[in-house]
């Protein structure tokens, strides 16, 4: 989602450092032990697709080669239906049984033929990559592009009507559809049991070490410990117990009301933090809870992350409290047997900070029912990134160091309520708008996308976040302690560096250039540059796969740019994905053979007065009769080999 949103190494100084190994001082570019082995085999020869050009136009791009399947796009019936869709027929009830609005994470959860319909976990440790669920985020709504009659986004933004506002509650959330790979490509099963809706009223429960406190609770549900709905599902996470992750990120706009005038001060300063204004949506005019004068502690019911289980469609999704509250862009984990979960997610949000949770309870592949609580209890950390590349996380527990009542902590609800504030009291290192933060499994690193943060000050960058007025975005790379593969991702230190900067290798001020590894500029091709990283996945050869959110802003379309994170192509992206203007690409996925790449095209034709009337375009029908559409696509290559390769 958009939001309202130290000197960089040159050229010369990567090329000294070429061949320099050993981790250094941050803000340069170096390797560190072992995320970037030379022996292994993964740099370009696995990546030998032709890239495509940077361009922008009213449609998508793809390498020759390869085919895009447009699976499901924004009103298309999940259920057997023989009501046509159309934007200016539509209620709420019909958009229940359709495909949301501004798809975004993407989860490919896989049906094993011969399990049982209540063994998730066997399900997702199976690795049919033919036939399976498509779990899909529906980010935000934007009625001046779903519906007529709105001149501009703003006119919509404070004077939508009502019957609009249910179609969008019914449009936000997410989606599980079954779908299968036959000889004439991906198609989806309207009749499958599967097929569900979550949306903005879809009942849900809170766990975990908030639930039912008095912050939580609202008139509606004097508990504490039952909720409404979710909204703001930007990216998310998969567990290998069978369950999907769906993070809500920017909930505060759903919000309105003047936090100057909630009674409590600090539940006033929380509202304001996450952007509830009286300039916001008007769904509260219609659906009272999201009127914070009507209910002041709803807004402290979103910004969680949650589980549901999309193998039983009568699940009821969790709201998980010990993961924190804040603008989650998704939570990815990393799972040994044997060991706790540990799970890495960010705060997108300008100044905001990387976390790091560590389930209490251990995960065993075989314990199904134990393993579906592990994400209930546990300690959140923040991040914090030392200029000489060290790091620390930061426990964030109640009665622990700064997390006091005299710092307004009255327990550990109030910590992770208030996770942001508590976070900044510890120390964290203040981000570049956090967003995907993945491991390799190849190389047992991390990778944190930063999109970019134009309120970067010249007197607060820091290594880990060396420019001012970030317009780029960067990326940085976590190594745990260990080596390669048995890396201890509980250990409270770790090492980082740099892994790139968003931006053009050649731009003319120093200031603006991207640097990408030990890539000398004239190595990475005019088309293989790009800006604000926003969400990555790793196919199943290790590559690295950056989708981004921003790059129009430099001439070009967002997209898909691939890379190793090893060898002597580490960090030397390749152009393999353009969208039609106006979008963002959201979500990569692919099918545990890598053989199918799931994209979500968000917004598409969003910008430049575009609205519903007159549209920038109408990808991807093409049609006259219909508006532009949020969808996802199914890429492949026509000859069936690896998708990249
Ligand atoms: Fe919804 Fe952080 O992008
Ligand atoms: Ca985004
Ligand atoms: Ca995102």
């Amino acid at each position: 989602m958009s939001h309202h949103p130290k000197h960089p190494p040159r050229r010369t100084l990567l090329k000294a450092l070429g061949t320099t190994a050993a981790a250094g001082a941050a803000g340069k570019l170096m390797l560190l032990p072992g995320c970037s082995s030379e022996e292994k085999k993964n740099h370009r020869e696995n990546l030998s697709f032709t890239e495509i050009p940077h361009a922008l136009d009213s449609q998508h791009h793809l390498p020759e080669g390869y085919r895009a399947d447009l699976l499901l796009r924004w009103g298309d019936p999940i259920t057997e239906t023989d009501i046509p869709f159309h934007p200016e027929k539509l209620d709420s009830k019909s958009q229940q049984q359709r495909f949301g609005y501004n798809n975004d994470f993407i989860a490919f959860m896989p049906l094993a033929p011969n399990a049982p319909p209540n063994r998730g976990d066997m399900h997702a440790r199976s690795r049919n990559s033919t036939r399976g669920l498509l779990c899909v985020n529906h980010e935000y709504t934007q009625p001046h592009l779903m519906f007529p009659g709105y001149n501009d986004e703003f006119s919509a933004t404070r004077g939508v009507s009502g019957a609009h506002v249910a179609v969008e509650q019914a449009a936000c959330g997410h989606s599980v559809v079954e779908i299968e790979r036959g000889p004439d490509g991906w198609q989806i099963h309207l009749d499958s049991p599967y097929n569900r809706r979550i949306t903005a009223a879809t009942a849900m429960e809170i766990r975990g070490p908030a639930a039912g406190d008095r912050r939580l609770r609202t008139a509606e549900d004097p508990t504490g410990r039952r909720v409404l709905g979710t909204i703001g599902n930007c990216a998310g996470g998969k567990t290998p117990w069978g369950t999907v992750l769906i993070a809500e990120e920017g909930f505060g706009s759903a919000f309105q009301g003047d936090p100057e005038k909630i009674e409590d001060p600090r539940e006033a300063r929380n509202h304001h933090n996450f952007g509830i204004a009286p300039s916001n949506r008007n769904w509260g005019n219609y659906d009272r809870r999201f009127d914070i004068q009507v209910e002041p502690n709803e807004p402290n019911r979103f910004g969680w992350m949650v589980e549901y289980d999309p193998y039983n469609p009568a699940s009821r999704p969790r709201k998980l409290t010990a993961l924190g509250r804040f603008e989650h862009e998704g939570f990815t984990l990393v799972c040994k047997p044997g060991q706790a979960v540990v799970a890495y997610g960010g705060d997108d949000d300008e100044h905001q900070f990387v976390y790091r949770f560590i389930s209490r309870g251990i995960y065993r592949p075989e314990d199904n029912v134990g393993n579906r609580e592990l994400l209930t209890e546990g300690t959140l950390y923040a991040a914090r990134f030392a200029d000489n590349g060290q790091g620390e996380w930061l426990a964030l527990r109640y009665g622990q160091g700064p997390l006091t009542e005299e710092h307004g902590f009255r327990n550990q609800a109030d910590v992770l309520i208030d996770a942001r504030r508590a976070a900044a009291l510890l120390g964290a290192t203040p981000m570049d708008r956090p967003e995907d933060v993945e491991t390799n499994p190849h190389n047992d690193c991390t990778y944190v996308m930063l999109t970019k943060n134009k309120q970067r000050r010249k007197n607060d960058i820091d290594a880990a976040n060396p420019r001012a007025h970030n317009t780029r975005g960067h990326v940085l790379e976590i190594a745990p302690p260990g080596t390669s593969g048995n890396r201890d991702h509980t250990s409270d230190d770790f090492r980082w560096q740099l892994f790139l900067l968003g931006g053009d290798p050649n731009a003319g001020d120093p200031a603006e250039r991207g640097a990408y590894g030990q890539q000398s500029s004239d190595s990475i091709s005019p088309h293989g540059w790009f800006a604000n990283p926003d969400n990555v996945a790793f196919d199943p050869r290790g590559n690295m796969w950056i989708a981004t959110d921003g790059c129009e802003r430099f001439g070009f379309h967002d997209g898909l740019w691939a890379m190793a994170t090893e060898g002597p192509l580490r960090a030397a992206p390749k152009h393999f994905f353009g969208c039609p203007q106006g979008a963002e690409v959201c979500g990569p996925e692919f099918t545990p053979d890598g053989k199918t790449l799931f994209v979500s095209v968000q917004h598409p034709a969003q910008g430049r007065s575009s609205t519903y009337d007159n549209p920038l375009h109408r990808w991807p029908d093409n049609n006259p009769k219909l508006p532009p559409r949020p969808s996802v696509l199914a890429i492949y290559r026509v000859d069936g080999k690896t998708v990249g390769s």
